[in-house]
C-alpha cells in the first residue's frame, strides 16, 4: 500500500515533470509510490500534502536539533534579513558565531561555508596543503558528501563490492568520477586497529588526512570501539597526518561540543553543518591554529559568495545560544533513552533479535542480530527488509523514521514525553503488523 495520499500523488507527478525523479536529492526518492511531498513542519511534526501529520524522526536527515520552524530561530533570521543578506565583507554576526563555535568546540579558528559537502571538500584541500601529501584514509560505510573524492565505499555501497578486509576495494558510488581519483583514496573497515596501523606504517608519507565520522551517522550510528579514535589521534600525531572529524551529523547534536566533547579527543580539523543552523543552510570548517592558518589569500584557497551569509549565520547564532543556555541535549537524551529502551523491550517481547546502536540523540536499530555491529560489513548481517517493513508500518501510522536502517532516528528538543509514548505505542502495533506479514 502506497504512503502517498491523493494530493501527494498528483503533486509528485508534477514534480517528476520538472525534476529528475521528482526530487532535488537522490536520497529523497523512495520510488514512484512512496516518495512524499511535505507541506510544512512545526516542532517535532511534519505534515504531507494531504494534511497527514507525522512525528518526524528524519528531521531533514538530522539538522533539526530544536524543532521545525523553531520560533526563536525564525525570529532571529527574520530580524537579521531586514538589513540585507550578503555583502562580500565580514559581518558582526559572523564574528559572534565563530566566537561561539571556538568556545563550544574548543577550536582555534573557524571558516564558515554552506553545506557539509563544501565543508569536507575544503577540509581535504587544507589537509593536503598543510602536509604536502595527496592521499587520505576514509572508512567503509561513511559518507562525507558529494565531492568525487569521497564517493567511494560509502553507506550506499553494496557490501559485496568492498573486497576483502585485508585489501579493500574502493567501490565507486556513482558514475561520472574520473578514473584517476581512486588512487588518492584509501578505504578501510571501521574499528579495525590492525588495518589502520599497517596501512599507515606502509604509506604514511603519502597520507594527508584521516577523515572519520566518529559515530557512523550514515550506518546505523555504529560506535567506535574503545581506544579506536585515540589510536587515530596517536598515529596522526606520530606521522604528521591531519585528523579530520566529520561532525556534520554529530556536531551540536551528541554534545554541545560534538564528538570531540563526547569522546574527549581533539581533531586537527572538524567539519560541521546540519544541527549548527537548525535547518538553515550553514556549515563550518574549524580546527587548530596552525592547520587552519594554511588558508592564505593568494596561496591556499577557501571562498564562497554565500560563506557566512546573514541567513545561515543568524540561524546558527540563535541555535547555539539556545544550546548553550538551555538543557537541550540533556532533555533530548532522556527522551532518546526512553525510546531506545522501549523499542528494545518491544522487539524482545516480539521475539525479534536486535541490537540498538548509537546514542540517544541519533540512534539506530539493527534487527535479526544480537551482536552489536562494529563496522559497515557487520551491519549487513542484520535484516534490513524486516526493518523496512516495520518502518513503512510506522509511517502509515504517523511516525516517520527513515525506511532504511542505516539512517539513524534523529530526535529534536520539541519532541515531548507524549510524543515518545505515542511513538512507543505505534511501534508496538507496527512490529506486530510487520511480523505478521514477514
Ligand atoms: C557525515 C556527513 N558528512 C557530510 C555530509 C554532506 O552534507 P550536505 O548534505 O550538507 O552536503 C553528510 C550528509 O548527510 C554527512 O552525513
Amino acid at each position: 500500500m502506497s504512503i502517498q495520499g491523493t494530493k501527494t500523488k498528483s503533486l509528485f507527478q508534477k514534480a517528476k515533470a520538472v525534476m529528475p525523479h521528482g526530487v532535488n536529492s537522490n536520497f529523497r526518492y523512495w520510488g514512484d509510490d512512496d516518495t512524499l511531498v511535505i507541506s510544512r513542519g512545526e516542532g517535532a511534526y511534519v505534515w504531507d500534502a494531504d494534511g497527514k501529520r507525522y512525528i518526524d524522526y528524519r528531521l531533514g536527515f538530522g539538522p533539526i536539533i530544536l524543532g521545525h520552524a523553531y520560533p526563536a530561530v525564525v525570529k532571529r533570521v527574520q530580524e537579521a534579513i531586514q538589513e540585507g543578506t550578503v555583502f562580500a565583507w565580514t559581518t558582526p554576526g559572523e564574528i559572534e558565531l565563530c566566537e561561539r563555535i571556538t568556545r563550544m568546540c574548543k577550536v582555534d579558528k573557524v571558516r564558515l561555508t554552506n553545506t557539509g559537502t563544501e565543508a569536507t571538500m575544503h577540509a581535504l584541500r587544507i589537509a593536503r596543503a598543510y602536509t604536502g601529501r595527496e592521499k587520505f584514509i576514509k572508512f567503509e560505510g561513511q559518507y562525507h558528501g558529494m565531492a568525487d573524492y569521497f564517493m567511494f565505499s560509502t553507506a550506499s555501497s553494496n557490501p559485496s563490492s568492498l573486497g576483502s578486509t585485508r585489501s579493500p576495494i574502493n567501490s565507486p558510488n556513482t558514475s561520472g568520477i574520473p578514473k584517476g581519483i581512486t588512487q588518492y583514496v584509501i578505504n578501510l573497515p571501521f574499528n579495525n586497529f590492525e588495518r589502520l596501523e599497517s596501512t599507515i606504517h606502509a604509506q604514511w608519507g603519502d597520507i594527508a588526512a584521516i577523515f572519520v565520522e566518529p559515530i557512523l551517522g550514515n550506518a546505523a550510528s555504529i560506535m567506535p570501539l574503545p581506544g579506536y579514535l585515540e589510536k587515530m589521534r596517536e598515529l596522526c600525531d606520530k606521522y604528521g597526518i591531519v585528523l579530520v572529524f566529520d561532525e556534520v551529523k554529530t556536531g551540536f547534536r551528541i554534545a554541545n561540543g560534538g564528538a570531540q566533547d563526547y569522546f574527549n579527543i581533539q581533531a586537527d580539523l572538524v567539519t560541521y553543518a546540519k544541527s549548527l543552523g537548525n535547518g538553515f543552510p550553514i556549515a563550518a570548517i574549524a580546527g587548530k591554529e596552525d592547520v587552519m592558518m594554511t588558508i592564505q589569500p593568494g596561496a591556499m584557497a577557501h571562498g564562497g559568495t554565500y560563506s557566512g551569509n546573514v541567513v545561515g549565520t543568524a540561524a546558527a547564532i540563535a541555535t547555539l545560544e539556545i544550546l548553550e543556555t538551555e538543557p537541550i541535549i540533556k532533555t533530548i537524551n532522556q527522551r532518546g533513552n526512553a525510546l531506545m529502551t522501549g523499542f528494545g523491550e518491544i522487539l524482545t517481547e516480539a521475539g525479534i533479535p536486535h541490537t540498538v546502536t548509537g546514542v540517544p540523540s541519533m540512534f539506530g536499530m539493527v534487527l535479526g542480530i544480537e551482536q552489536e555491529p562494529h563496522d559497515f560489513r557487520d551491519y549487513f548481517k542484520g535484516d534490513g527488509e524486516l526493518y523496512e517493513e516495520i518502518a513503512m508500518e510506522l509511517i502509515h501510522r504517523g511516525v516517520q523514521p527513515d525506511a532504511d536502517a542505516r539512517e539513524p532516528w534523529f530526535l529534536c528538543y520539541a519532541l515531548s514525553d507524549d510524543d515518545v509514548n505515542e511513538t512507543l505505542n505505534i511501534f508496538n502495533d507496527s512490529v506486530k503488523a510487520a511480523k505478521h506479514q514477514h
